[in-house]
């Protein structure tokens, strides 16, 4: 796809792995563009910068572009499962499979016709059902809008032939590059109910504060709204998560005992990321043969000003 102010390439990336590069141009200068990076492996973007040329997305510099290590940073997909329980690999396996180009996808409502997009397709293989035996077909459409918004819309459907149902959790693993953690907070979450994984998952709930970081973090929150904001003091700048259909959020950051026993992450780079996943994990998702589930991500980036010192989330929530 091309025309004049939008493009699709597909190239080469880390250890020759096919990529895409989907560019929006703004206003009359070429110089001026907003960005993505896209791995077939994965169907994993890696880069999302703005036509302000700043990177949102954290990816690690020990990251490990080579099957079957999923990219640590970006967004890597959780599907059929969110987490590390049972047989399933953690995290699923859409995260570390080759996805095709889907060049006649069946038309997607509401057909948002501006902005340059892609559409990715995952089949599941023989050896693939031997570890989840169910037949789906999981559309990725992934938008570069033409304010510079990233759109993730997936669609997962039931293709089984045998008449059975099946069930999934789900996440966009978004992996955001923030200055500094102890610098950051996310609004939108409090006063929620969470697990916490790092308690077997007991249930709590969020006190009144903004979000703060100051030691690890691994948080699933509950049925929460559908516009998070991760505001960032040093870089002026709010990320601003939309949700749609996916009631939960994962909030993540390793701090550095963890991150140190990471082998694809460096000892002091938690200082630099920080995870919001949209997500479906509480209420696992069934499918009956022939239905399909929609969900969406938004993610859009707007400048912070101070107000009385501090960043005043109320009216980035209200006004992106
Ligand atoms: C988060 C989980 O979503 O992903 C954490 O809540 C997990 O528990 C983290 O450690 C990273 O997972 P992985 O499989 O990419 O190392």
């Amino acid at each position: 796809m091309s025309d004049n102010n939008k493009s699709v390439a597909v190239t080469k990336g880390a250890n020759g792995l096919e990529k895409l590069i989907l560019r929006q141009l703004h206003g009359s200068s070429v110089e001026t563009f907003s960005f993505l990076q896209v791995y077939l492996y994965g169907a994993h973007v890696t880069s999302w910068k703005t036509e302000q040329r700043e990177e949102l997305l954290f990816v690690s510099s020990k990251a490990i572009f080579k099957p079957p290590k999923p990219i640590r940073g970006g967004i890597p997909i959780c599907f059929p499962q969110f987490s590390n329980l049972g047989s399933l690999e953690a995290h699923g396996f859409a995260r570390n499979r080759f996805w095709t180009i889907d060049t006649d996808p069946p038309p997607l409502q509401p057909n948002v016709t501006n902005g340059v997009f892609v559409d990715l397709l995952l089949k599941p293989t023989e050896e693939d059902m031997k570890i989840w035996p169910h037949s789906f077909e999981y559309r990725l459409r992934i938008t570069l809008g033409p304010g510079g918004d990233l759109m993730l819309t997936s669609r997962i459907r039931n293709t089984n032939t045998d008449g059975k149902p099946f069930t999934f959790t789900f996440a966009y693993h978004t992996y955001f590059s923030v200055s500094d953690i102890s610098e950051v907070r996310v609004e939108g979450l409090e006063t929620f109910d969470y697990l916490d994984n790092l308690k077997s998952r007991e249930r709590y709930t969020e006190q009144g504060d903004a979000i703060t970081f100051e030691s690890e973090v691994d948080k699933i929150y509950l049925s929460t709204p559908s516009k998070i904001a991760i505001l960032d003091h040093e870089k002026k700048r709010t990320s601003v998560v939309r949700k749609d259909g996916l009631p939960d959020a994962v909030v993540w950051n390793p701090w550095d005992k963890k991150s140190k026993a990471m082998a694809d992450f460096g000892d002091d780079e938690y200082k630099h990321m920080l995870c919001v996943e949209a997500a479906a994990i509480e209420k696992a998702i069934t499918l009956k043969p022939g239905e399909e589930w929609k969900v969406r991500q938004e993610l859009l980036t707007v400048p912070s000003s101070y107000c009385s010192g501090q960043l005043d989330p109320s009216k980035v929530l209200q006004s992106s």
